[in-house]
């Protein structure tokens, strides 16, 4: 997915173990669209990995001292500045961000940061649990989060390399990424404040101990506009059914409709919004046969599945919703794709229904794009080319945004202003 397209990101490399991974980010972020990466190297940085590694992966000079100019005789820090989109800095190392929050300008990386006042940075630390947790370093962190273009990416728990186990370890490559899409993304406030449930992959009903009923969905759909979200500022929380799934929103993993329908319920009540990707198993082995059953089925020349209904979770969340929250379905149709999703808009009460066929094998289930068309509750709809599953999320979730929260932002802000000033009334009176 070309998250990055056409962006220009300056990745500066400090002294720390982490650093060899500075070498596969720069090769994912060209593999996802970057025009151009271009990487500085503190001194310390250099003895960790080699400048000719990282020159080879970004296939241009490596800046490594700080008063050097570029080639049109600028200052380097500052033509970086003026020419990327973005600085990542990865590993941070305790040292570096001590300098950054106290903005001193000793090395490239540092010199650099501190002219990029425009322009995201995002600091990725990573270091030994003790390091981690002393009150200077954690100081020096909150000095560096209260700046408006700055992005602290927090380390991960797991095993360091000094042997030791704890907080510290360097977030993974692709955490990293999404909070680089975020601090890049034009619309990275637009759902701030809002408490978003989405739900995504298939859901797995078990036949006996080893056997189990389920669909093909890869899920894919769902964590795009989870991410998407996310990226958007939204609150995030994904209940899937994706093993291994690593993000930095609240995740849950699930298997079974009634874990979903449980969940979703339960997060429902608290949220501003649903969107409801998942495709939920429709049938599930008859709870009678699921009593007679047990442990492995043996192999036999028949066998008869009872198969009951299960719960249909939008068929109650829909006609229930307080008017204040949205939920979006989808319809995964191989006919009448059309007809089928604007019965399930209204049989389900849903402000917008996704409609997509699955009947062509290049969009949709386990593919890296779609082609959908928006249907909404007014009867409006709107079709969305096919594009990566990343560009239709974001598309959906502008369309969303503009056709009920603009709407109900500027209500309840009319609402607002019509108490203030009947209150200002009432105290003229
Ligand atoms: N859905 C749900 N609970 C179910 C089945 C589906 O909440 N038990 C949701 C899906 O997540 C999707 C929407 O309802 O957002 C439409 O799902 P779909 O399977 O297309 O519709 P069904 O109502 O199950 O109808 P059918 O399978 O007959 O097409």
């Amino acid at each position: 997915m070309n998250i990055f397209a056409n962006k220009r990101i300056a990745i500066g490399i400090t002294g720390g173990i982490a650093a060899y991974k500075a070498c596969d980010m720069i090769r994912q972020l060209y593999q996802k669209g970057a025009s151009e990466v271009v990487a500085l190297m503190t001194p310390s940085a250099q003895t960790f990995v080699t400048p000719l590694t990282i020159e080879s992966l970004t296939r241009s000079y490596v800046y490594k001292e700080s008063m050097e100019n570029s080639e049109d005789g600028v200052p380097t820090h500052i033509s970086l500045a003026q020419d990327m989109d973005a600085l990542l800095i990865m590993p941070a190392s305790a040292n570096t961000l001590a300098k950054l929050a106290h903005a001193m300008a000793d090395n490239i990386v540092t010199t650099t940061a501190i002219t990029f006042t425009e322009k995201p940075i995002v600091i990725v630390p990573a270091m030994n649990t003790r390091m981690w947790e002393n009150p200077l370093v954690q100081k020096n962190l909150r000095i560096l989060r209260s700046q408006e273009n700055i992005t602290v990416v927090p380390p991960e728990v797991g095993e360091l390399a000094c042997g030791e186990y704890g907080e510290g370890k360097l977030a993974s490559l692709e955490t990293i990424q999404l909070y680089l899409y975020k601090a890049l993304h034009p619309q990275r406030r637009l759902y701030k404040e809002k408490r978003v449930v989405v739900t995504a992959g298939g859901t797995t009903e078990p036949i006996d101990s080893v056997r189990s009923i389920t669909n093909r969905s890869s899920g894919k759909m769902g964590v795009a506009i989870a991410d998407e979200l996310f990226a958007m500022g939204a609150d995030v929380l994904l209940l899937h059914t994706i093993p291994g799934l690593d993000r930095p929103y609240r995740i849950i993993c699930l298997e079974t409709v009634e874990e979903m329908a449980r969940y979703t319920k339960r997060n429902f009540k608290e949220a501003d919004g649903l969107v409801m990707a998942a495709a939920v198993s429709d049938f599930q082995v008859s709870p009678n046969q699921r009593a007679r059953i047990n442990g492995k089925i043996k192999k036999s020349d028949e066998m008869m599945l009872e198969l009951v209904k299960t719960e249909d979770i939008l068929g109650e969340l829909g006609p229930s919703k307080r008017e204040d929250q949205f939920i979006v379905g989808f319809a995964a149709e191989s006919d009448h794709v059309l007809m089928h999703a604007r019965e399930k808009l209204e049989r389900k009460h849903l402000d917008m229904i996704v409609a997509n066929d699955i009947s062509r094998s290049d969009i949709g289930f386990g593919s890296d794009e779609n082609e959908v068309t928006l249907l909404f509750e007014d009867k409006e709809r709107i079709d969305l080319p096919k594009a990566s599953k990343s560009m239709i999320a974001r598309q959906l979730l502008l369309h969303l945004y503009q056709k009920y929260l603009a709407r109900r932002e500027e209500e309840s802000h009319d609402g607002a202003e019509s108490v203030e000033q009947e209150k200002a009334s009432d105290s003229h009176d």
